[in-house]
């Protein structure tokens, strides 16, 4: 399914009929964080179903709907939920959302996810400021930017040598700091799931260098960048990725699932924490 500029610019009409805000900033709020957006002012809320070709999410803990408003100072446009690979979607659905946002007015976007820890040094509930990536899904051709390119909107070919801003990583990781929450940086490989990852899948990834797994962002992220945004992009570490076939053969392993949304629930207040600072200071 290949978009053109009319499909995504019906979506824009149909959202700034319900407002006149002009967002420059767009955020994406993954598992668990969608309640900061219920905090914006002067919040206007469009559910997805109002929003020709938009992608909905079927995934308990994301909602449904996109919150337009202002949070600190900045006038914002985010998703409370995405959609992911799993559920169906080409990776140029689930990356619909972000050339609408950029179309609206979005210069800078703001991404978070769950994943799991694979670095030995991180610990749940820690933040991680993803500094590069290893796209697994596009290495394997779903590539979001893979199709016709369309140049009006980006170049064909595009550099991922400075994907994650670093003015934005360094203002994160200063945040955090004042704020006395423990902040990680690395790298987060994305796959499509939805199986987590096996022992074996775990320690090949580790050794591949990632610090982090999930099934998003990365598609958001080449989508953005492709229309020169500026990219941040946050984990919430709400598991260690299980490296061993014997950790818990003779114990009921908790599904994983409802390890992130439990744990999310610890870390949404310090990822909460980064985002509106680094808003302010935007
Ligand atoms: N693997 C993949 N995706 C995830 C994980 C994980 O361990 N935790 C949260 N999202």
């Amino acid at each position: 399914m290949a978009y053109t500029r009319e499909d995504y610019m019906e979506a824009v009409q149909a959202i700034q009929a319900h407002t006149s805000l002009k967002p420059t900033v767009a955020l994406v709020l993954g598992s668990g964080l969608g309640g900061l957006a219920d905090t914006f002012e002067e919040r206007v809320v469009i559910p997805y179903d109002a929003i020709p070709n938009w992608p909905k999410s079927t995934v308990s803990g994301h909602q449904g709907q996109l919150v337009i408003g202002k949070i600190e100072g900045q006038t914002v446009v985010a998703q409370q939920g995405r959609a992911h690979l799993y559920e169906g979607y080409t990776p140029q659905q689930i990356t619909f959302p972000v050339r609408v946002m950029h179309f609206l007015g979005a210069e800078t976007i703001v991404l978070t996810n769950a994943a799991g820890g694979l670095n030995k040094s991180f610990a749940v509930g820690d933040v991680m400021v993803i500094n590069d990536h290893i796209y697994f899904t596009g290495m394997a051709g779903f590539n979001a930017l893979s199709g016709p390119n369309d140049e009006s909107i980006g170049p064909r070919f595009i550099g991922m040598a400075n994907t994650y801003d670093r003015q934005l990583r360094q203002l994160a990781v200063q945040v955090a700091a004042e704020n006395s929450i423990q902040i990680q940086q690395g790298v987060y490989a994305c796959l499509s799931g939805p199986t987590f990852e096996t022992p074996a899948e775990v320690r090949m990834l580790r050794a591949l260098g990632a610090d982090a797994v999930g099934m998003s962002t990365v598609h958001e992220v080449v989508v953005a960048r492709h229309a020169g945004m500026r990219v941040l992009a946050i984990s919430g570490i709400t598991n260690i990725s299980v490296d061993d076939i014997d950790a818990y053969a003779d114990s009921d392993y908790k599904a994983v699932h409802e390890e992130v949304l439990e744990v999310g629930k610890l870390i949404v207040p310090r990822l909460i924490t980064v985002l509106r600072g680094v808003l302010r200071a935007l």
